[in-house]
């Protein structure tokens, strides 16, 4: 067996991720793959955190003419039902979760409590959370990196449509150069397209490795997690 390099990790799915092809919704089938894949590495003993957008259901500059925080809450409210889909999807498939939200709904999640998510974490749970961190004017990269540094997370496993960090946007230039390695203050610099600003300084101040893969290519979160080379690492 490879050998594993991260104990426990966060990792951000988009909310496009659950949506497959339709490019709105939920997939089930896409669901159910990513719960096969997360399933596989909490079994190597990886505790595992995980955040997703609310994208493909509503996102937060789609209403244009709205009020910014009542638009942000919506798209808070969606990363719920997202949350609530990948924790279906991993539970149909024998992985226990839970579900922390920011903003309290009891009814339907727990609430989040940074010392009862380490011990579910700790028991091999998967903690997803949801509603972002319960205020507008955040990504929920941002929350991905927030949340990642709380539960002390060694890295952020940022799945996205493209494989890794390009110079320019490798859809559009059929030169774009992938980085196998890049620094936050790059990032930042450049404007490259990894995570907002926000989130981005969140983890270079608290040193929070990133690495950027492609989702769909099957095995790709085992591969992250046990070293092998894919993708694109943001470092110091
Ligand atoms: P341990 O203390 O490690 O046993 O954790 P636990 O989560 O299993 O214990 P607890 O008895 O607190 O929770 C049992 C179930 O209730 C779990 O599925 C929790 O997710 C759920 N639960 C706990 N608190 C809340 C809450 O505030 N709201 C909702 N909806 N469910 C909750």
């Amino acid at each position: 067996m490879k050998s594993i390099k991260y104990k426990r990790i966060m990792l951000k799915l988009s909310g496009e991720a659950l949506a497959g092809k339709n490019g709105y919704g939920i997939d089930f089938q896409v669901a159910k793959r990513i719960a096969e894949e997360i399933k596989e590495i909490v079994k190597m003993g990886i505790e595992v955190g995980a955040v997703v957008g609310g994208g493909n259901i509503w996102r937060g500059r789609q209403g244009e003419d709205m009020d910014r925080t009542t638009a942000d809450y919506m798209g808070m409210l969606a990363t719920c039902i997202n949350a609530m889909a990948l924790q279906d999807s991993l539970e149909g498939i024998g992985v226990y979760t839970r579900v922390q939200t920011a903003i309290e709904m009891k009814e339907i999640a727990e609430p989040f409590i940074r010392r009862r998510a380490m011990r579910h974490l700790e028991k091999g749970r998967v903690v997803i959370f949801g509603a972002g961190t319960g205020n507008p004017y955040f990504s929920t990269d941002t929350t991905a990196a927030l949340r990642a540094a709380e539960i002390e997370a060694d890295l952020i496993l940022l799945a996205k449509k493209v494989d890794g960090v390009y110079d320019k946007d490798p859809n559009k230039y059929s030169d774009a150069v992938k980085y196998d390695t890049v620094r936050y203050m790059d990032v930042l610099e450049k404007g490259l397209q990894v995570m907002d600003s926000t989130a981005t300084s969140l983890c270079m101040d608290n040193n929070i490795p990133i690495l950027v893969f492609g989702l769909d290519t099957p095995g790709n979160i085992k591969r992250a997690i046990t070293g092998e080379k894919i993708g694109t690492l943001v470092t110091k």
